[in-house]
């Protein structure tokens, strides 16, 4: 599949339309998702659905999730390890990026296995009806409530470090738990941190030496020894992640070759490991100037890395596990709001304000991550303004877009921030006490609600007010 251009502006400076043949494009290089297009009455569709009838209709702020977008990234990453890799695959999808039970079911429909990094997030896959022998449960200080879920109900463990597998050794002793394990011995992957840089932001970069996660490459002697020594622990494969956001290819490629380099050195253990999970991390285009790879260019390089350092090291080929969050579903959503006021700072700049902001999108804040957006109902005006588009939270560095060129707009008017699939639900927050939007999954010209919007009832419904401070009259 060859590299897409980004869509572009047409040529009198209109609005984002999308340029790129949907049978062919790969999700993660699009701007919008694959089924948008501007309708008759020149208003932004999604998914066959007019987005500015969807926020009359659910409110605003309102995250859109186009079911064909993260289906299509689903299936070409399934079936580029089917073309690429001569050996057994599996993609699991990094649920992190965005968990809920109808993610989690159109995912698992795909044939996808799921990554969970929480029991919160394990409870919500196991309930979407996910088969646990498809999970893989991360985390860098699991919980032994955590751990027990897990094990109990038969999904893989990614240990991180000597503390958890301990916790492990232990639970199983635990007659009771290793009963509700059946008495089988736990499956598990070690998580090693292979020491590859790579340039992304600093907080999303895993993979150096100096990081949180996994077990120092140095102990692997130690792990693996320990390890062979306990017949409750089934350690069946290794696995590493390097970072988030990821274009250059060259890291994961070398990624492949430390990995089968562990791998090779697993078996003067006799340790039974045949998966190499080779985390995620491909990056999506969240503007024209981003240039990821395609996820088929991604999957070659992974599983052409993985066969060459396989036969370099007389090394039998591995089950390979990849495990994406942000390009299955990053692009595959847009957030909706009603545009409010304007302020202009003579000589400076104008803010247009939404409806929503960090709370709903902490990225901008946090990562000083940058947008794109268009207005839903005014896609054939030309964007003349350059605006600041500014969040309604109550702290100056809440500006969903710094430089956004837009049409004029007026209150009322829909504004779309595209490419929110990722990182976004999942991280927001009720700062502010703003309740959580609701989102729909388009499909066809179907829109249904699959996280329904928070109520200021919702906000309250943890708060306990001590009985000294409840206020009677008189
Ligand atoms: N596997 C592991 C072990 C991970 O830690 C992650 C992401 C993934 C897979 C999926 O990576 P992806 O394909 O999505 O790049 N909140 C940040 C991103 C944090 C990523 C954390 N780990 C953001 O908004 O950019």
């Amino acid at each position: 599949m060859v590299s897409t251009p980004a869509p572009a502006l047409d040529n009198s400076g209109r609005q984002y339309l999308p340029t790129l043949d949907p049978a062919t494009a790969s999700p993660n290089q699009v701007l919008m998702p694959l089924t948008a297009r501007a309708n008759a009455q020149n208003h932004l569709e999604i998914g066959g659905c007019d987005v500015t009838t969807l926020v009359e209709r659910f409110g605003s702020p309102l995250y859109i999730l186009d079911e064909e977008t993260l289906r299509t990234a689903c299936r070409q990453y399934r079936e580029a390890f089917r073309q690429y890799y001569p050996g057994e695959s599996l993609v699991i999808y990094a649920s992190k990026a965005w968990n809920c039970l109808a993610v989690c079911a159109v995912v698992d429909s795909e044939e996808l296995g799921l990554d969970v990094v929480s029991g919160g997030e394990l409870y919500t896959a196991l309930k979407a009806g996910v088969s646990p022998d498809k999970i893989y449960l991360h985390g860098n200080n699991k919980s032994v409530e955590e751990l027990s879920l897990a094990v109990s109900a038969g999904c893989t463990i990614v240990v991180d470090n000597w503390q958890e597998l301990k916790t492990l050794v232990s639970l199983a002793a635990d007659s009771e738990t290793s009963e509700t394990a059946g008495g089988q011995p736990i499956r598990i992957l070690l998580r090693l941190t292979p020491g590859i840089e790579c340039h992304t932001h600093e907080y999303i970069r895993t993979g150096h030496l100096d990081s949180k996660f996994g077990f120092d490459p140095e102990q692997l002697d130690e792990v693996f020894a320990y390890v062979s020594q306990q017949p409750a622990l089934l350690c069946v494969g290794l696995h590493a992640h390097i970072g988030s956001q990821i274009f250059e290819l060259q890291a994961h490629q070398d990624l492949t070759s430390v990995m089968v380099q562990w791998l090779s050195k697993a078996a003067q253990y006799g340790l039974p490991i045949s998966e190499l999970d080779i985390g995620g991390g491909l990056g999506i285009r969240y503007t024209e100037s981003d240039d990821p790879p395609s996820i088929d260019e991604w999957v070659k390089v992974i599983c052409e890395g993985i066969i060459r350092a396989c036969q370099r090291q007389g090394v039998a080929m591995p089950r390979l596990i990849a495990e994406p969050g942000r390009s299955l579903i990053g692009s595959a959503c847009v957030t909706a709001y009603r545009v409010g006021g304007q302020k202009t700072v003579p000589g400076i700049r104008t803010y247009v304000t939404v409806d929503g902001g960090m709370s709903d999108n902490p990225r901008p804040i946090t990562y000083q991550s940058v947008y794109r957006a268009v207005v839903a109902n005014k896609l054939s005006a030309p964007m003349t303004e350059s605006v600041a588009i500014a969040g309604k939270h109550c702290e100056s560095g809440d500006i969903v877009i710094k430089d956004a060129k837009l049409p004029p707009t007026e209150p009322g008017d829909v504004l779309v921030v595209m490419g929110t699939g990722a990182y976004n639900y999942s991280m927001a927050s009720n700062y502010n006490r703003l309740p959580r939007p609701a989102a729909v999954l388009v499909n066809q010209g179907d829109a249904s609600l699959i996280l329904q919007r928070e109520t200021v009832e919702d906000l309250i419904r943890q708060d306990r007010l001590p009985e000294r401070l409840v206020r009677r009259e008189g």
